[in-house]
Order: structure tokens, then C-alpha cells, then sequence
């Protein structure tokens, strides 16, 4: 088999990818591990950059997003009983949508389906040779063959856990990496959401945030220890906690309904540099991860292969390298500054394991800054927005 480019992965990064290239002429093969059904159940992001709502819509794949899509203009702090909002548009122009990445994820594979793209879900041993050469291949398992796919480049799209980053020589990456002392436990709950934009609480017990999904589903976190085994979470406790810290002096009251989903997962900062390996070019989670509070994870995955199909399609035009060379370091610079406010949310809004009186104190002073000042607001406001796109 033989195709353009072979794309490693179908989540966000991957399936943008191949939706992008396809609209300028150039063939992909995007292999999954999962199934088609695993990964459009998936629970995960839900927060939606304005350019990448843009993207979306501009290629055509943003008509459900645009029915469904919720589009907030602020989001509100929350802490010591108090409620302050983040008035988003009016400090940067821009909005935030909230729609599902596994809506997100649901409306790509049909896309690229129905345009005739070969999207292979339940791929297994999947193994990049010939990285250094202008002739890589990728070898897998499907439908019970063993098949070989010759191609021009490799995209590695394959999530924090997948194969791709490790077929890149010892020595040749530098890694980054912080793991925080803290873990995040979601639930998805059958009940109206509380509150209508989202809430970000800093409490003594830890952080807890509200979110949503819909009118009728709520979307909730809670900070716990590192590896809690979900098992110590019975829904009752859940709510109990979630009452506890979201609770407000003026009396805001959680609506509760039955659990219909819920999960640990860790909290963690990581890059690695370069993003690129001879032919390989790995995009998204597989070349970095961002501690979710600051909603970015998803964003960032998608405004990497903007700059990869870019990159590939005046490469395969012109036969100009220079915008491909230049892909790692053109996407560098947007996920340090995504890595910096991340890790900045987060250390503003969680509580740690050592913390003493000193830190918390500079946590509240932090906190009501942001809450005070237009200057503070505006910084958070237009992270949180996004960046300008390519
Ligand atoms: P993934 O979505 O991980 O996709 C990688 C794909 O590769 C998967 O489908 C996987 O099955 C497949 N794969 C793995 N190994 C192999 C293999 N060997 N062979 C073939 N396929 C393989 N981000 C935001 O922007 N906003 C948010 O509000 C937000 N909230 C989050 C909340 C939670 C609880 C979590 C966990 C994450 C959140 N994120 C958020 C982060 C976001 O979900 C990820 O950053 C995003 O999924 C990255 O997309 P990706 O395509 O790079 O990787
Ligand atoms: C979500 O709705 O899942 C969500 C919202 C805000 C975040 C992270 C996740 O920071």
C-alpha cells in the first residue's frame, strides 16, 4: 500500500490533519488503535478556542458544532464563597464554544468517510521504519494482514501513550517534564448545568470545576491525590465534595443527577523538542501535554497541524522545505506560551500537598488580583481565548 502522508492516530490532531490535507489535494491513511466506536464515546476535552471554531467552520466541518456548540463570553473564579466573572469578550473580542471533542471527533471521521478517506480503526503493532530516509514505511496489523505502507512522511498523532515519539533514536529529543501532585477525578452527570458559564473554584479542599455539555448534561471535576483509585469515589461522595467546595456565600445551589461517567486523570506538564525526526512530524499530545485547567490540550493539538498542512502543502507544491524545517520550532513557541499560562492556572487554583501558610496566602493574593485588576483579567482573558492562528 501507498499513500502521501500516514497519519498515526485518530483523535483530534490527527483526523484536523487529514481533513486539512484532503482539501488541498493531498492523500492521507489515518491508523487507529481503538474503534470507531471507543473513540467517539470518549469523554474528554470541551473547550473550544475561537480559532479553532473558526478552522472547524471554515473547512467545512463546523455545522453540527454551530447548532449544538455552546458559545460562552466570560467564565467565573471562584473563592473564599465569592463569585467573580472573567467578562472574556469584552476584554479580548473573542469567544469560547463548549462542544465535546468526541462530537468533534464524531463529525471529522464522517467527513473524511464520506469524502472517500481511509480512516483503518483497530490497527495493532503499528511500527515506523525508514525515518532518515525520504522513504519511511509504516508496518501494522489489520483485519487479520500484516500490511506494509509505504509513504512520503510520517505524522505522529498517536496521543501521550503512543508508539511514535519512541521510534525516535535515544538521544535525540530533549525532554521536559513536571508531574503534579494531583490528579483530577471528571464525571459526566444527567443533570442541567448550575451555572451558565464555567466555574473555576479555588477552595481550602482542593479545586473543583463546573462545566457542561449540553442543557441537560453538567461536566465536573474534582482536584484528589495522585492515582486515587476510583473506587474510593462512590457518587454520593462525589457530590458531597462537589457541594462543599463549589459552595458560595450568596447561596448558589449544584443541582444533582445520576452519574453517567467518571475517571481519574493525571495532571502533567511535557514537551519534547524538536517535534520532528528526519520524515516523522509528531503533532499534539504526542509532543506535549498541558495540565487541563487551562483548557488547552485539545487546541493546541489542533493549531499544530494547521502549521503541518501548511508546511506539507508548499512542500509538495513548490518542493520548498523550508516552512517544513521550520514546523517544530513554529509550533514551540505557541506551546511554551500555552505551557506557561497552564501551569500558571494551575498553580493559581490548586491545592498542595506542602503548602503552608505562606503559599496559600499568595495564592489569595493572586486570585483577587485577577478578580481585581482589568490588567490581570485581560492576560487570563486572552490565553484563555487563544492565540492568533497561522
Ligand atoms: P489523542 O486525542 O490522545 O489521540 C491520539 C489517538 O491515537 C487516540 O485515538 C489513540 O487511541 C491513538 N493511538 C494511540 N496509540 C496508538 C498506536 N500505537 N497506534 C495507532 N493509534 C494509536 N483540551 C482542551 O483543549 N480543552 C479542554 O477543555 C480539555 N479538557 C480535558 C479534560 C480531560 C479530563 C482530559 C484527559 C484532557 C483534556 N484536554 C482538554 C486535553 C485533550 O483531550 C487532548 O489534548 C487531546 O485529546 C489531544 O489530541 P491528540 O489528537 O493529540 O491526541
Ligand atoms: C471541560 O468542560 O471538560 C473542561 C472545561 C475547562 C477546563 C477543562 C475541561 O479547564
Amino acid at each position: 500500500m501507498r499513500t502521501q502522508v500516514a497519519i498515526v492516530g485518530a483523535g483530534p490532531a490527527g483526523l484536523v490533519l487529514s481533513h486539512l490535507l484532503h482539501l488541498r489535494g493531498i492523500d492521507s491513511v489515518v491508523l487507529e488503535l481503538r474503534s470507531r466506536d471507543y473513540v467517539e464515546q470518549r469523554v474528554r476535552a470541551g473547550v473550544l478556542e475561537q480559532g479553532t471554531v473558526e478552522l472547524l467552520q471554515a473547512t467545512g466541518v463546523g455545522e453540527r458544532l454551530g447548532r449544538q456548540g455552546m458559545v460562552h463570553h466570560g467564565i467565573e473564579l471562584r473563592f473564599g464563597g465569592r463569585r467573580h466573572r472573567i467578562p472574556l469578550t469584552e476584554l479580548t473580542g473573542r469567544s469560547i464554544t463548549i462542544y465535546g471533542q468526541q462530537e468533534i471527533v464524531k463529525d471529522l471521521i464522517r467527513a473524511r468517510l464520506e469524502a472517500g478517506g481511509t480512516v483503518l480503526f483497530e490497527v495493532e503493532g503499528v511500527r515506523l521504519q525508514g525515518l532518515a530516509s525520504d522513504r519511511p514505511v509504516v508496518s501494522y496489523r489489520h483485519g487479520g494482514q500484516d500490511v506494509e505502507l509505504a509513504c512520503d512522511l510520517v505524522a505522529g498523532c498517536d496521543g501521550y501513550h503512543g508508539v511514535c515519539r519512541d521510534a525516535i533514536p535515544a538521544g535525540t529529543l530533549t525532554v521536559y517534564e513536571r508531574l503534579y501532585p494531583f490528579a483530577w477525578l471528571g464525571v459526566l452527570a444527567a443533570v442541567a448545568p448550575s451555572a451558565e458559564e464555567i466555574v473555576y473554584t479555588s477552595h481550602q479542599r482542593g479545586f473543583a470545576l463546573h462545566s457542561m455539555r449540553s442543557p441537560e448534561l453538567t461536566r465536573l471535576y474534582l482536584q484528589v491525590d495522585p492515582d486515587e483509585p476510583i473506587e474510593r469515589w462512590p457518587d454520593e461522595r462525589i457530590w458531597e465534595e462537589l457541594q462543599t467546595r463549589l459552595a458560595t456565600e450568596d447561596g448558589w445551589t449544584l443541582g444533582e443527577g445520576p452519574i453517567l461517567e467518571k475517571g481519574v486523570s493525571a495532571m502533567r506538564s511535557f514537551v519534547v523538542e524538536p517535534m520532528q525526526f528526519g520524515r516523522l512530524f509528531l503533532a499534539g499530545d504526542a509532543a506535549h501535554i498541558v495540565p487541563a485547567t487551562g483548557a488547552k490540550g485539545m487546541n493546541l493539538a489542533i493549531a499544530d497541524v494547521q502549521v503541518l498542512a501548511e508546511a506539507l502543502a508548499t512542500w509538495y507544491r513548490t518542493g520548498e522545505d523550508g516552512l517544513l524545517g521550520g514546523y517544530s520550532a513554529a509550533c514551540l513557541r505557541r506551546v511554551w506560551r500555552v505551557q506557561d499560562f497552564s501551569a500558571w492556572m494551575t498553580g493559581m487554583l490548586h491545592r498542595y500537598p506542602d503548602d503552608d501558610g505562606f503559599q496559600r496566602r499568595l495564592r489569595r493574593a493572586r486570585l483577587e488580583y485577577v478578580a481585581g485588576s482589568e490588567a490581570a483579567a485581560r492576560s487570563l482573558a486572552e490565553n484563555y481565548v487563544g492565540l492568533e492562528r497561522v
